[in-house]
């Protein structure tokens, strides 16, 4: 692993975070540095959603990352609860996608025969068996499809699992930090500079999520092309049980966490801001009281805004760069926190390993240089 084996992560969302934690396990000596708090922005305004099979994917290869995260989701969050005696409630019992009309009950029968043909297990569900699964939906709703195996985390544990399972091997994660830039010279990148001082590093990652293509100190042709996609949400504290499973609907998603939290998520927005408005929050609460009127009695406990880090054609950027030791972990889009596992296990054997093959699709280098693109 380069020259000293000391590894510098921009970045301390879930994904730098998950990283960090891989190199760690293999012996790296890894610091993390975040100009805010650790987990915050996007890995805390997330729904945690688990869903590679009823999230709409942009292709074959991504596809195949998502499926390839859930299923080391498992053993990442033992190994993750193990070292942090934080438990991050991962629940895979399966998503629904309730249909209201019936095109879009029979695109879901077409999604299902799609499903079986992969070899993956689901069941079309009556108008009946839906309200059983879900009584708390409209009597309005035709069908569903329960997609089995997927599910969702507690995204904001996870990242608090994920602050101590780090520190507790040996991570240095540095919080606040200002005036933060990587250094490099013609061929290779050299290290952090930032208010704590400059740190050699033999490998720099960025895992800067939305912030990641203006990153300071970076050469055009190691930016990633990412853009802010404002993603709006709220919260409805509902009793224990009310609403049973994560569930697509029209214009919205449900996630009921274990302490009665409802997420409903979310908008998608191209902007840079995290102000929660009241178009939001209206295009929120239409979609979830129209599929669920039964909503309408409850208290709305949060609302929130975080910033996903797009890219031009929905895919991440990761691997290596034209400059030696410097590599990309961003543009996860709508799907960060479900490839966390992915991303920490194929950057860590990028960097210990030089092996990018699985890599090769996600690399920047598909977009030409940023400035060329631009
Ligand atoms: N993964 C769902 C979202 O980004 O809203």
């Amino acid at each position: 692993m380069g020259t000293n084996g000391d590894v510098a992560i921009v970045g301390a969302g879930i994904i730098g975070l998950s990283v960090a934690f891989e190199l760690a396990a293999r012996g790296a000596s890894v610091r993390v540095y975040d100009t805010g708090e650790p987990a915050r922005a996007a890995s805390w305004a997330a729904a945690g959603m688990l869903a590679p099979l009823t999230e709409r994917l942009p292709d074959a290869s991504m596809q195949r990352l998502c499926e390839s995260s859930l299923r080391l989701y498992p053993a990442f969050v033992e190994a993750v609860r193990d070292a942090s005696g934080v438990d991050p409630q991962l629940r895979l019992d399966g998503i629904l996608h309730a249909a209201y009309d019936y095109d879009r009950y029979e695109r879901l029968r077409e999604h299902l025969e799609e499903l079986h043909a992969y070899g993956h297990s689901a069941k079309l569900l009556t108008r009946a068996e839906t309200l059983l699964a879900e009584p708390a939906l409209s009597k309005e709703v035709c069908g569903g499809l329960l997609v089995d195996g997927e599910g969702q985390i507690d995204n904001r544990r996870l990242g608090r699992a994920l602050v101590a399972a780090c520190e507790a091997r040996g991570v240095r994660i540095h919080t606040g930090v200002a005036s933060l830039a990587v250094e490099f010279d013609a061929r290779r990148v050299l290290g952090v500079q930032s208010d704590l001082g400059y740190l050699p590093a033999s490998v720099v990652i960025n895992a800067a999520g939305a912030w990641a293509g203006s990153l300071a100190g970076v050469p055009a042709d190691c930016a990633p092309p990412v853009r802010a996609v404002k993603g709006q949400m709220l919260s409805i504290q509902l009793p224990l049980g009310f609403m049973r499973r994560t569930t697509w609907v029209p214009g919205a998603y449900f996630v009921p966490r274990a302490d009665g939290r409802l997420l409903v998520g979310a908008t998608v927005e191209d902007a840079g801001d995290t102000r929660v408005t009241a178009g939001g929050v209206h295009t929120l609460l239409h979609a979830a009281t129209s599929a669920a009127p039964a909503l309408r009695d409850f208290t709305v406990s949060e609302t929130w805004a975080g910033l996903r880090p797009g890219t031009p054609d929905d895919r991440p950027c990761l691997g290596s760069t034209p400059r030696l030791g410097y590599y990309l972990a961003t543009g996860h889009y709508r799907n960060g926190i479900l490839l966390a596992p992915a991303t920490a296990r194929l950057l860590a054997d990028a960097v210990q390993n030089g092996t990018m093959e699985a890599l090769a699709p996600f690399s920047v280098a598909r977009f030409g240089t940023k400035a060329g693109i631009a």
